[in-house]
């Protein structure tokens, strides 16, 4: 997936990937604007290495905090570290019971609850994100959170709380660190009327190009509904919008019903339609390992649109730890069932994983395939840097 990713953003103009994740994890800079300078030194430990980082830690100053942020996928690892006794504030969609055995582990149900636990902290303030000085990415803007929608595997909280437009010239002015041409919006589903704000988005446009003279513009993600109305995606466009995310999922209208998703396959042709005639470029998200999906839909759906699809996001169906719906009625009995990122399921059989990896290889060869000798935006002049 990798290999494929870093292939993939080769192609796409303004698409950055730091060496060690895809992105900056954003509860970091939320976090280091907690502790201000005055009480905490503060320093970025990127944990590649397991046994060096627990000699690392083995050797901390009583005084030593460490902050994580827990996946299922992570657990073992993070439990290993814990067992050097060091100070761990962890947070994140697991069950905290896990560290119950732990009492270096404080788990944080809520960052808000940072400085009840942690004498000194202070409430969020503007991100903070000097810890990652310097680096080449695509950092995320936020204006708003949440998601009016319902999916019964999704975790996003289901109020849509605008964004204060008094602090987008504070939350720019934060990135000013970073190294990019691109920002991604964090707005869950954008364009959603609820979050009222978004047609700030031109403004936020001309805030980020006054400040960043190589700022090329936004990837937004949204519903294949909300991009499919009239005139939408123009309006994205813009306003600065060079990239759309369509949490596609599947394109199967019985499992797209299932996993209760706000569109229809007919949203999603509109949609891609409209994208090419704008000339804007879409990523779609599948979910692969849904019970009963032959992804054929999906496999003839990529081949019909590849030449507006430079890449593909990949998961595998999970039911997560502190899904608020969950109900999809399926057996959660593993890590991996909660993991999106592992292909074993207690509800799938080896025949339907190795149909889904198939499926996930044809996607990635097809879009392979058509983008080997393309590039994004290829009339734009190439900038050199
Ligand atoms: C937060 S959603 C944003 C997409 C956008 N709101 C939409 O639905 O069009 C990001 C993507 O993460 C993936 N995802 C979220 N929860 C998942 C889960 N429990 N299992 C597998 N994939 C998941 C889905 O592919 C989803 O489209
Ligand atoms: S998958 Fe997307 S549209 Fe569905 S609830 Fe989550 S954020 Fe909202």
């Amino acid at each position: 997936m990798r290999d494929y990713y870093r292939r993939s953003y080769a192609r796409m103009r303004g698409y950055y990937m730091p060496p060690h994740f895809m992105e900056i994890p954003y509860w970091i800079p939320i976090t280091a604007s907690m502790l201000p300078d005055e009480h905490f030194r503060k320093e970025l430990m990127i944990v590649d290495d397991l046994d060096a980082a627990h000699q690392r830690i083995t050797e901390a100053a009583e005084g030593d905090l460490f902050f994580f942020s827990a996946l299922d996928a992570n657990v073992k690892q993070l439990l290993h570290l814990a067992s050097t006794g060091a100070t761990m504030i962890v947070g994140g969609y697991v069950d905290p019971d896990v560290f119950a055995d732990f009492p270096n582990v404080r788990f944080l149900r809520d960052i808000t609850h940072l400085p009840v636990t942690v004498p000194r902290a202070r409430p969020r303030t503007t991100l903070d994100y000097r810890l990652f000085d310097g680096l080449k990415c695509i950092p995320r803007f936020s204006m708003s959170s949440g998601c009016s929608f319902r999916c019964k595997f999704c975790t996003v909280p289901t109020q849509v709380v605008p964004a204060d437009p008094g602090g987008y010239e504070a939350e720019i002015a934060a990135l000013a660190p970073l190294d990019f041409r691109l920002a991604f919006l964090d707005d869950k589903s954008f364009g959603d009327p609820v979050a009222d704000n978004w047609r700030d988005l031109g403004r936020v446009r001309d805030i980020f190009a006054a400040a960043h003279e190589d700022f090329e513009g936004f990837i937004v993600q949204t519903p294949p509904s909300l991009a499919a109305r009239s005139g939408f995606l123009a309006e994205c466009r813009d306003m600065g919008v060079r990239y759309v995310e369509f949490g596609v999922e599947t394109a199967h209208d019985g499992l797209l019903k299932y996993l209760r998703k706000p569109f229809r396959t007919k949203h999603l042709y509109a949609a891609s339609e409209t994208v090419r005639e704008l000339g804007l470029y879409v990523i779609p998200n599948f979910i692969m390992g849904i019970p009963g999906d032959d992804y054929r839909n999906t496999v003839q759906w990529v081949k019909e649109f590849v030449d507006i699809m430079p890449a593909v996001n990949v998961n595998w169906l999970a039911a997560h730890f502190g899904n608020e719906r969950g109900d999809l009625d399926l057996p959660v009995e593993t890590f991996g069932d909660r993991d999106q990122n592992t292909v074993t399921k207690s509800w799938l059989g080896e025949k339907e994983i190795a149909a889904g990896l198939a499926a996930v290889q044809d996607i990635y060869a097809v879009t392979e395939e058509y983008w080997r000798d393309r590039v994004t935006y290829p009339s734009e002049q190439a900038t050199v840097r």
